[in-house]
């Protein structure tokens, strides 16, 4: 996770967050150096111990503050409409019920606060739809439970969240692990 293309769209979908952030599969922290010195505080949210332990470095040395506040994406410690941005990179594919993380996610954003997500997901090309739909069993058993053939810009728009941005195209790598869906999807 911490290639150098991977870098520049985490700058990217980083780039205009502000106020109060939470991040649901903060994993290492490999977001920290992205985060814009308008970000208040972010709370982190991931059940990886080993996570953080990476992270810690990273937590320490970051500008902003950095406090988990829970283990589950399925179930958001965060009173409603309180958050002004979400962040999530590359973990809507692991998260066991994404539509219930993506309903958790709509309910404590504030209205007119936005979900920034940087994800691989189902491909439109069918060759490699085919590939990503075989391979997912053994992904899931491999990788932590990522599924490869997840339809993200679906499922974000299916959360009743305003997509007002998205962006497909296959990152550097592998086709059935690289096709990516970034975006920014608003509550109204
Ligand atoms: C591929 S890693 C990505 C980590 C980090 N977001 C990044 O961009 O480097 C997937 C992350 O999702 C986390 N995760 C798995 N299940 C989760 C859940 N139910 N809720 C929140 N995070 C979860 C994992 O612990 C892991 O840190």
């Amino acid at each position: 996770m911490n290639r150098r293309d991977l870098a520049e769209i985490r700058a990217r979908v980083c780039a205009s967050l502000d106020g109060e952030v939470l991040e649901v599969g903060f994993g290492s922290g490999l977001n920290i150096p992205h985060y814009p010195s308008a970000v208040a505080r972010v709370r982190a949210v991931d059940p990886a111990t080993m996570g953080r332990k990476l992270a810690a470095r990273r937590v320490a040395a970051s500008r902003v503050p950095v406090e988990y506040v829970g283990l589950d994406g399925e179930s958001l410690p965060a009173e409603p409409d309180s958050i002004d941005h979400v962040l999530v990179t590359w973990t809507l594919c692991t998260i066991p019920d994404v539509r219930r993380a993506l309903s958790e996610i709509r309910r404590v954003l504030r209205p007119g606060g936005s979900l920034h997500f940087a994800e691989h997901g189902l491909s439109p090309d069918d060759r490699v739809a085919r590939w990503q739909h075989r391979m997912t069993p053994l992904q899931r058993r491999m990788a932590g439970g990522c599924h490869l053939d997840r339809p993200i810009g679906q499922l974000v728009a299916d959360s009743g969240l305003e997509l007002v941005k998205l962006d497909n195209y296959y990152a550097e790598g592998p086709k059935i692990t690289g096709y990516m869906f970034e975006g920014v999807a608003v509550k109204s």
